[in-house]
């Protein structure tokens, strides 16, 4: 063997042990305890053959509680690029089979190395989480790790899309890097999410909770929000990483890839024409109007378990991308409270960031009433809505369906809020309140003196609703800009969104708002 085919064997047998992170018993482990390593599930994630892995030799540098005599290839983490549908990604996944994907100051040096890389080439950032937190025996420098992590999140926010998969533990501080990402993934059963552990809790306040209890995949999707998604299997959450990049442009200054459309964009939905009850105080379901007007019928929904009184997430109009945004009647009447205004704020921020047209779908009838919400801070989690609303400078296509009542009207897209084309259907009620409201204000005091004070009450109400209760006072004014038919709002979306393609809108230069946080 000559010199140089020895050192060519030295370089193959290096780079099969770095591939073995942690070694045969410890994969042997991880896939006992369900789990994919960290390579395996980079090869699941990517384009067959795409992954260009980067920093395979790097070991760590702790001398501490023996850490010198231990050290592994790669420690801890597999870093790299490849592609996703052939779009450039980077990629980060902490492997659990070495030191516990527990973060290193190298590790740290690691990943914000290819978030770097992402921000000059203007490319997503996608992690794939599953790590013991800070490493303990490096003290202060695993948490200057996490923190040179967090700082760059922070510039990446708005700039390139970040995504983080939660599959394995993520406790302590590194649950922020997540948090500050645009969008995260929780696998189901096997992944959980806290500040602090269920021993922890144990003696601070006494609480017994387990750990799916206290932060699983379940709580985060529908109690607090803070997982966008909650997938049933690790091949499920990489699929679901791979579909949301399909909706996502690779950085700011770009636009998502068109898409080939098949479905007929004059499409009419003649069930659309039936859809809205007789009955204002009945309800029908968002989700069919939804599927009947977008390409193929295809919703990536985000957030689906939380705030469901608000529906949010993408879909395709003749193959371009939009985010939508929409009330859903058949959840306490589609009423904003606290949580659905931060939801539905939260994304329409990452839509207007990102270049993604917005439509909104309107039946609301008002702001949520009483204490839980007002001691709740609903005033501030309202205003948040209506300031992405507001700042939003991205094509917004408004379509109200029935109620649109007084803030809410305002804050759903309105027109003044620079909604840019904004239509209602003939079933739309666009005013101040509600008929029962307002006849409850203007006549409480003639109503008691009335002989029949039932039967003023309703010859008022019906006067309100006769004046009212429709899309035309709004149109009178412009404020819609159509009434259409909603068998054709397909079509209608779809050459309004042509139109807008070209939209070039400017907010006063400025450091950055203070949004009502
Ligand atoms: C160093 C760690 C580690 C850590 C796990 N390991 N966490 N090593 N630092 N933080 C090691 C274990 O010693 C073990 O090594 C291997 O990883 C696998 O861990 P196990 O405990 O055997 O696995 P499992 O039973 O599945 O339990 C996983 C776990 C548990 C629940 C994550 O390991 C754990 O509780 N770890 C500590 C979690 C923690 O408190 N982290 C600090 C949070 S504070 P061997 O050699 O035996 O295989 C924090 C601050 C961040 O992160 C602040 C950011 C701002």
């Amino acid at each position: 063997m000559s010199k140089q085919e020895e050192k060519i064997s030295q370089l193959i047998e290096k780079r099969a042990q770095a591939r073995l992170g942690g070694g045969e018993k410890a994969i042997e482990k991880q896939h006992a305890r369900g789990k994919y390593t960290a390579r395996e599930r980079i090869a699941m994630l990517l384009d067959e053959g795409s992954f260009e892995e980067l920093d395979m030799f790097v070991t760590h540098r702790c001398t501490n509680f023996g850490q010198d005599k231990k050290h592994i290839l790669g420690d801890g983490v597999v870093t790299g690029f490849g592609t996703i549908e052939g779009r450039l990604v980077y990629v980060f996944a902490q492997d659990f089979t070495v030191f516990g994907g527990s973060l290193s100051e190298t590790m740290s040096l690691k990943i914000c190395k290819v978030m770097d890389l992402a921000m000059k080439m203007g490319a997503p950032v996608i992690g794939l989480n599953d790590s013991g937190g800070a490493r303990i025996q490096e003290g202060i420098n695993a948490l200057a790790g996490y923190s040179e992590i967090f700082q760059r999140n922070i510039l990446a926010s708005g700039v390139i899309p970040q995504i983080s998969a939660i599959m394995g533990p993520c406790a302590g501080g590194a649950v922020y890097s997540p948090a500050l990402t645009d969008f995260t993934i929780m696998t189901k059963g096997l992944s959980y999410m806290f500040l602090t552990g269920p021993s922890v809790v144990k003696t601070v306040t006494g609480e017994d909770v387990t750990q799916e209890q206290l932060g699983g995949a379940s709580v985060h999707a529908s109690k607090s929000g803070v997982t966008h998604f909650a997938a049933e299997s690790e091949e499920e959450t990489l699929q679901l990483v791979r579909q949301l990049m399909s909706y996502i442009p690779q950085n700011n200054l770009e636009e998502t890839p068109l898409v080939d459309c098949k479905d007929p964009i004059d499409r009419l939905e003649d069930k659309l024409n039936d859809i809205i009850p007789d009955n204002p105080k009945q309800s029908y379901d968002m989700y069919e109007v939804i599927a009947a007007i977008v390409d193929d019928s295809k919703f990536l929904e985000v957030s689906k378990d939380y705030a469901k009184n608000i529906i949010i997430g993408f879909a395709r109009f003749n193959g371009q991308a939009v985010g939508i945004v929409a009330n859903q009647p058949k959840v306490l009447a589609g009423v904003l409270d606290s949580n659905a205004s931060r939801k539905g704020a939260r994304f329409v921020r990452f839509c207007d960031a990102f270049n993604i047209p917005i439509v909104t779908l309107v039946d609301v009838p008002g702001f949520l009433p009483g204490t839980g919400q007002e001691y709740n801070g609903v005033i501030l989690h309202g205003a948040k809505l209506l300031y992405a609303y507001g700042e939003a400078t991205v094509p917004k296509v408004t379509v109200t369906l029935r109620k649109s009542y007084g803030g809410s009207h305002i804050v759903m897209s309105c027109k003044q809020l620079r909604g840019d084309m904004n239509y209602a259907w003939p079933s739309a009620e666009i005013a101040v309140m509600g008929a029962e409201g307002a006849v409850g204000v203007l006549y409480a005091k003639e109503a008691k003196n009335s002989d029949n004070p039932a039967e003023f009450i309703k010859m008022k109400e019906d006067e309100y609703r006769d004046l009212f209760a429709n899309p035309y006072q709004a149109a009178k004014y412009g404020y819609i800009d159509d009434v259409i038919e909603p068998r054709n709002t397909r079509f209608r979306v779809i050459k309004a969104l042509n139109m807008l393609a070209t939209k070039k809108v400017t907010n006063p230069a400025k450091k950055h708002g203070n949004i009502p946080l």
